[in-house]
């Protein structure tokens, strides 16, 4: 098999295109998470590893002694085991050809755990006929299936409800999600049903100019050595960024992490704290539909509206008819980096998706993607 290799540092990652789950992309923000918040670890598991572009680049930077990556991908595995190969390190690196954690040894015990799972809930997903995804459950597996797709959220679940007993006592749990396809409180009920418990939700904030980032980090613990399930959801909604923040030492010393209310918002890159306070904006469109409280577009003719940086917003997108529309949004002169994103899309209101998004600043064009009328301009300043 000819494979790709992508280098980090020492070690050379084989992998494919079609293996590429954003390991390489959104996946590197586990380095500085990692080094920062826990240091050097014994032992990580890569979960969902696919290449494990993640748990090799953690152990390229020193950040453990040692690896176990496992992936249900027969493909994934083959091109984990090439690696191993090519950087001789058959003593430090463990791979499972695993169906969740179903093949993993029992003896198998964990300091860190990380993944970047799947994304999606399938049941969420309704692929067009004749597109790749569609017939996607059935045996014949497309590399998009294994990518995104995670029916009913089974895998979660079923890693939820077992991974306890591959903890050490203080092993932690660091699951990379994307609100595109969740929140914080699809998940909880399985962590608590998993003897863990959600201590704290956050976002790894990327240089400004760079990226509409929807990518968030659920950090879960061991029940036994949680002093309370700091983050259930009764409390997720009610407690206060400041007490989350206090929890990290690292946070308040290093400079290059900030804080949710923005207070140092000229440092560029760090952690994000995550709360229940999603800022809802409705838009109306045309503007003569609009009406008191249904609208932040208000108080103009023009389809214009300020949002500020790093905040938690939640688009629903109606036309004059109340309908709830498919709306997607770009960014108007996007840096370089940016381009060669695709649109982002907003899915209708009442859908089961989340439509949730921290925007950097610049300004966003929002579109009717099925008349592809322009809808609003949405200034992040
Ligand atoms: C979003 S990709 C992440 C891949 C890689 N970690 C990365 O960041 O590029 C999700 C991975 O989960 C794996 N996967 C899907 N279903 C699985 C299951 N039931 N058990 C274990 N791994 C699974 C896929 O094969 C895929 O490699």
């Amino acid at each position: 098999m000819d494979y790709l290799i992508k280098k980090y540092k020492d070690i050379e990652v084989a992998w494919l295109p079609e293996l590429n789950g954003g390991g390489m992309t959104h996946g590197q923000q586990f380095i500085p998470i990692v080094r920062k918040v826990y240091g050097k670890v014994d032992r990580i598991f890569e979960f969902c590893a696919g290449p494990g572009f993640i748990g090799f680049s953690l152990l390229a930077e020193g950040l453990c002694n040692s690896l176990c990556v496992a992936d249900a991908n027969p493909s994934a595995v083959k091109a984990l085991k090439e690696t191993i190969r090519r950087n001789r390190l058959a003593d430090r690196v463990s791979i499972y050809l695993s169906n969740g954690l179903n093949d993993i040894p029992k003896t198998e015990r964990w300091d860190l755990v990380v993944a970047n799972p799947p994304h999606f809930n399938a049941k969420q997903r309704k692929p067009r006929s004749g597109s790749r995804l569609a017939g996607a459950s059935s045996a014949k597996k497309t590399p998009e299936f294994w990518l995104i797709e995670d029916h009913d959220w089974k895998i979660h679940k079923d890693f939820y409800l077992k991974v306890q007993k591959f903890l050490k006592p203080h092993g932690k749990i660091l699951m990379q999600e994307n609100y595109l396809g969740s929140e914080e409180k699809d998940f909880i009920k399985f962590i608590e049903l998993g003897r863990l418990s959600l201590k704290r939700s956050f976002m790894y904030k990327v240089q400004d100019e760079k990226a509409v980032n929807s990518y968030y980090f659920l950090e879960i613990e061991n029940t036994s050595q949680a002093k309370a399930s700091r983050f259930a959801l009764s409390k997720l909604r009610k407690e206060s960024h400041e007490q989350n923040e206090a929890e990290l030492p690292d946070i308040r010393k290093a400079d290059d992490f900030i804080s949710q209310d923005n207070r140092r918002h000229k440092i560029l890159s760090g952690l994000l704290m995550q709360r229940e306070d999603i800022k809802p904006i409705r838009l109306v469109y045309p503007q003569q539909q609009k009406r008191q409280g249904a609208s932040r577009f208000a108080n103009a003719n023009k389809r214009a509206i300020k949002l500020a940086p790093w905040q938690k917003y939640r688009f629903e997108l109606k036309n004059s008819t109340q309908r709830c529309i498919n709306a997607g949004f770009y960014r108007e002169n996007p840096p370089a980096f940016f381009k060669q994103k695709s649109m982002l899309s907003v899915p209708p209101g009442g859908r089961k998706k989340s439509s949730i998004f921290h925007l950097t600043k610049g300004a966003y064009i929002f579109i009717d993607l099925d008349t592809k009328e322009k809808i609003a301009e949405v200034k992040v300043e």
